[in-house]
């Protein structure tokens, strides 16, 4: 019982992928890092590729590139968030337009859905990605997008990606299928292989992985839907500095060490926080207990450090093991080297309508941990203290 297998190259990927020394002849204003706005044209209109750094920028060029090796995807674009970045996916769409959403996802995507994008005149089906029923009976003639999460987010469902894309390809060319993949990353999960049209990132999380950028990318093979988005990136102009890219790029040269090691160190965890008694449910998908456990082993290559458990009792318990914790901190957020803890129905998902809380199941007994890059046994014994306070609370 295994995930898929990695096919060699990935780490040299991230290495050496758009970072060839010999491309610095970009007549940049200002000295790499790229900082300058705008650089010196030959004659009028007769630039060697770069004009104006929100149409393009040498830096995040290099990032954009590594980017989308990463994915194996032809094209790559980063935006200033990851919520940036699902903006300018939106501003494809038309007033008219219909989208169906995940209805467990990120509590910024779902809140830009609900109180934005319906000002703007488009419409959203929020269904569950793993009722594959549910998911092909709201579609509508006017549904032009799908934007799923898989995991999903804080329940951690698995959604068989391949068998969305086909209901998708049967419905017709029309329609765009978005995976949000910043739980697992590139490394252990590549949409595009699977038939997504747009794989969309927070890098903010796992691929810049440091806990000191704010910054989000899409990656995808359609050229068409390439061109239509490099336009918007710069129409709409939701671009990223040329520092953060280069701290990106920096990171991403760790990425294939630090996702092992996150995906060690969770597994340990789950397994622990699962035998234990004050918990009454993990929620890990390398866990033979996890309900799409199979879909999870055929479709990646592994698991990020990212899950949630249910805490045995309600809100004073959780709150307790939460303030009890010493090395996890009590933060949102995900995907850095240092482990964090949060309660997502008071915190991240917050936005989320009560009522629709309740029935996905986000109760006040649900936590979600992002384990860290610290040494497992020191995790494991936190967890173990603050779930002994707890269950005296
Ligand atoms: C954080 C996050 C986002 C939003 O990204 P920002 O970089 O914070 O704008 C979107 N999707 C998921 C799954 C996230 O975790
Ligand atoms: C990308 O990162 C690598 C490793 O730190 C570095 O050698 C390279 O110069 C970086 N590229 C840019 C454009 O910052």
């Amino acid at each position: 019982m295994s995930f898929k297998t990695q096919p060699k190259g990935f780490a040299t990927k991230s290495i050496h992928a758009g970072q060839d020394p010999e491309q610095w002849k970009c007549n940049a204003v200002i000295p790499l890092i790229s900082l300058s706005t705008t650089f010196k044209q030959d004659g009028p209109g007769e630039h060697r590729g770069y004009e104006y750094s929100r149409s393009g920028n040498p830096t995040r060029n290099v990032l954009e590139e590594c980017l989308a090796a990463l994915d194996n995807a032809k094209y790559g674009l980063t935006f200033s968030s990851g919520l940036g970045a699902t903006t300018v996916v939106l501003t494809m769409l038309n007033a008219g337009d219909h989208i169906i959403m995940g209805d467990d996802v990120y509590g910024g995507t779902n809140r830009l859905i609900r109180q934005v994008a319906s000002r703007l005149g488009l419409s959203a089906s929020f269904v569950d990605p793993t009722n594959l029923d549910g998911l092909r009976n709201a579609f509508k003639p006017e549904t032009k997008l799908v934007w799923i999460e898989s995991p999903t987010n804080p329940l951690i469902k698995i959604a068989d990606i391949k068998a969305i894309s086909n209901i998708c390809r049967q419905v017709g060319d029309h329609i765009t299928l978005a995976v949000d993949n910043t739980f697992l990353t590139s490394y252990f999960q590549r949409p595009l292989e699977l038939g997504a049209d747009l794989v969309c990132y927070s890098l903010t999380k796992y691929m810049n992985g440091h806990t000191d950028v704010v910054m989000g990318g899409i990656t995808m093979n359609s050229e068409k839907l390439y061109e239509k988005l490099k336009f918007l990136q710069n129409a709409v102009g939701i671009v990223p500095s040329p520092f953060d890219c280069y701290q990106v790029n920096r990171s991403l040269k760790t990425l294939a060490l630090r996702m092992e090691q996150h995906q060690k160190n969770a597994i340990a965890v789950a397994k622990f926080l699962e035998s234990h008694s004050f918990v009454e449910k993990v929620l890990h998908p390398a866990l033979p207990s996890h309900p799409q456990h199979k879909i999870a082993l055929q479709q990646t290559y592994g698991y990020s450090g990212v899950f949630s458990f249910y805490i045995k009792g309600e809100l004073k318990h959780s709150t307790a093991f939460l303030k009890a914790l010493k090395i996890f901190t009590l933060a949102e957020s995900l995907g850095g080297y240092e482990s964090l803890a949060e309660l997502p129905s008071v915190m991240t998902h917050a936005s989320v309508p009560a009522e629709d809380r309740k029935t996905l199941g986000i109760s006040d007994a649900l936590i979600r941990l992002s384990v860290g890059l610290e040494d497992a046994e020191d995790l494991i014994n936190d967890l173990k203290l603050a779930l002994e306070i707890a269950e005296k609370a």
